[in-house]
């Protein structure tokens, strides 16, 4: 069974990064560089992708939502890598910020193909690759919203709670096969995500929206907080995540679970400690204090 090639060996190993516009996908894919990674990074804008290009990249499109790009993306890779893929990070995803009852199903169906389903279909053509060189990594960017849930962000856990079964099922199926599958959990990071789920919320539900809803009052505290930059004291930098990533990809013995930043640490205790009432009860006033 062959493994990973080592760092420093010379053979360069190969990584398709989704998601690489911003945050983390664009600092995993500039650091990995720096280690001696031949990296893919794909985005799902052609001006994106243009930007990465211009950066020394292979970079290509990919769009989770438009099933067509990610056979196309993985055929181009594969035919410069020479059939090869040490790594697949799965990383693209975005949130829809509102209430369950606020969210039209179209928004959660398309989150759903952005944020999962895609996922899957790209793991899915990877997976033979690894299977026939006896080895590769696959490393999902879950989040802190993968084993707790909270009020208005009900798609986005839901869609992260999925992945977190997914990634438990296809470790166990990928057992003893050289493929290692992990899950990284990060709490809040310093990204995009916050103004491009704004952008969501604008999108989904609107001012008409936000007006028709018995949640007006928290909407608009929340915008609010969010426009002027969701300050938190936790926040880490998308670096923090790519850490976690490196020994992911990198250690002979990864772990099935990365756990970045301190609420995702606290969380992790707290969920095996509390009985579901009262972790719901530290849940809605963390909520609440956030608004
Ligand atoms: N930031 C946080 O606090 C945090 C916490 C926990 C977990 N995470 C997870 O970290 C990962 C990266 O997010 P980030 O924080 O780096 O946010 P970000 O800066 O908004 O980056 C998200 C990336 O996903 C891409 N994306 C969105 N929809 C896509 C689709 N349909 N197909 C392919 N790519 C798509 C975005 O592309 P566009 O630029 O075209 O939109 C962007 O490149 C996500 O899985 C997120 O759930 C983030």
């Amino acid at each position: 069974m062959t493994d990973l090639a080592e760092p420093g060996s010379g053979a360069a190993r190969s990584i398709l990064i989704t998601g690489c516009s911003s945050g983390i996908g664009a600092s995993a894919a500039r650091l990995l560089r720096g280690r001696n990674w031949r990296v893919f990074p794909t985005a799902r804008k052609p001006e994106d992708v243009a930007e990465l290009r211009a950066q020394g990249f292979e970079a290509f499109l990919l769009d989770y939502e438009n099933e067509a790009t990610i056979p196309a993306a993985l055929g181009e890779i594969l035919e410069r890598s020479g059939g090869r893929l040490d790594a697949l990070f799965n990383n693209g995803a975005y949130a829809v910020p509102c209430a369950l009852e606020d969210l039209p199903t179209e928004a959660l169906r398309q989150l759903f193909e952005a944020n999962f389903f895609g996922w899957h279909t790209l793991t899915r053509q990877v997976v033979p690759v690894m299977r026939t060189q006896g080895a590769g990594r696959i490393v999902q960017c879950s989040s802190i919203l993968g084993f707790i849930a909270v009020k208005y962000r009900g798609a986005y856990t839901a869609s992260k709670f999925a992945l977190e079964a997914y990634s438990d099922t296809l470790r166990h199926e990928l057992h003893g096969t050289g493929i290692h599958v992990a899950l990284i959990e990060p709490g809040p990071i310093d990204t995009a995500f916050t103004a491009n789920a704004m952008a969501n919320f604008h999108r989904w539900i609107g001012r008409e929206g936000l007006e028709a809803s018995v949640h007006r009052a928290a909407y608009e505290r929340r915008l609010k907080r969010m426009e002027n930059g969701e300050p938190g004291r936790f926040k880490l930098p998308p670096e923090a995540v790519v850490e976690q990533l490196i020994h992911a990809l990198e250690s002979p013995r990864p772990k099935p679970r990365y756990r970045t930043t301190v609420p995702t640490k606290v969380m992790t205790v707290l969920k095996r400690l509390l009985s579901t009432r009262a972790l719901d009860r530290v849940l809605i006033n963390a909520a609440d204090k956030e608004e």
